[in-house]
């Protein structure tokens, strides 16, 4: 499935204008969930979509806040709703929106399996979920045949790095894409909580927010982007290319300590003069 390499988030805000704003930009990757502004965001996506052509883009929903939890009752109740108010017959990235920490992956993995026999969703991800239920996920479906997972979709920004120690090892471990949700930290990169961003961004001649999408973009993520109206989303849109010294400034200010046993094993493998990946 190919998808532009940012997607539009409809979690704050979802209007025509912005998906208008958003489709002439380029964009073809828009994200939903069931919950979104008490199901708001999938009824103005599913009325925009009939006029744009469902076919030109790539609709990702998620379930798991509406109906109570991961379990098949919740994700099937869920699915009916979201299909009827995109008005459509298949989503194209269907998410458990959160871990419950109760269903069992076996349930959650087989369940998506069978929408997907079904015909109901092409691709499976999961949202939120500790790195350990996603990777026994992924193991499950290779060793049972069943629809092998296709994404993850977590929290990361400047400001908020935790995923590095296990979410990226493993995405890239079983080739996953990885959307990454509040890639200005929930707007406070946009409000200058990093004066090293402001600098790059005066140096390049750019804006803050440019900056802070771009070096998620260098990691090989999709942001999803959270624009309140058509004009932040143009600010969201606009492109730079930071170049290595860059991202490597970026990386060393808002590193993060990962502690007990990644230290371990970086010295152990840097020891023994391995780069790990
Ligand atoms: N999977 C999940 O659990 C999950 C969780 C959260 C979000 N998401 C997804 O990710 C999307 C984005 O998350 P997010 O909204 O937290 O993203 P974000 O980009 O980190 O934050 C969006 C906020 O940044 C500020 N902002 C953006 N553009 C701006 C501009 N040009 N000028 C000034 N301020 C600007 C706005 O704050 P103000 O509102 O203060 O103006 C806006 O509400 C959501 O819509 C949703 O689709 C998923």
């Amino acid at each position: 499935m190919r998808v532009s390499d940012v997607a539009l988030g409809t979690g704050r805000a979802c209007s025509r204008e912005i998906l208008d704003a958003f489709a002439h930009a380029g964009g073809t990757f828009i994200d939903t969930s069931s919950a979104y502004l008490a199901g708001a965001s999938e009824e103005t996506i599913g009325t925009w979509l009939a006029d744009a052509g469902r076919d030109r883009f790539v609709i990702a929903t998620k379930y798991a806040r509406i109906a109570g939890g991961n379990h098949r009752g919740a994700m099937r109740t869920e699915l009916e709703t979201s299909l009827r108010r995109l008005k459509t017959d298949r989503i194209d990235l269907f998410f458990a929106h959160f871990d419950d920490g109760v269903t069992p992956i076996d349930e959650i993995m087989r369940g998506l399996d069978d929408l997907v026999r079904a015909g109901k969703i092409i691709h499976i991800g999961l949202s939120n979920f500790p790195a350990w239920r996603s990777a026994s996920a992924a193991a499950l479906a290779d060793v049972r045949g069943w629809t092998p997972l296709a994404a993850l979709q977590l929290q990361y920004s400047l400001l908020s790095r935790e995923i590095e120690r296990e979410h990226l090892p493993h995405a890239r471990a079983n080739q996953l894409a990885v959307m990454a949700y509040s890639p200005l930290a929930a707007g406070q990169l946009a409000k200058g909580a990093l004066p090293l961003v402001d600098t790059i961004a005066r140096e390049l001649g750019t804006t803050p927010i440019a900056v802070a999408l771009a070096w998620v973009r260098a990691k090989d993520l999709i942001p999803v982007l959270g624009p309140r109206d058509a004009k932040q989303l143009a600010e969201n849109l606009v492109e730079v290319s930071l170049d290595a010294t860059h991202v490597q400034f970026l990386d060393d200010a808002t590193a993060i300590p990962h502690g007990y046993p990644y230290e371990i094993l970086d010295t152990v493998r840097s020891s023994l003069g391995i780069v790990a990946s």
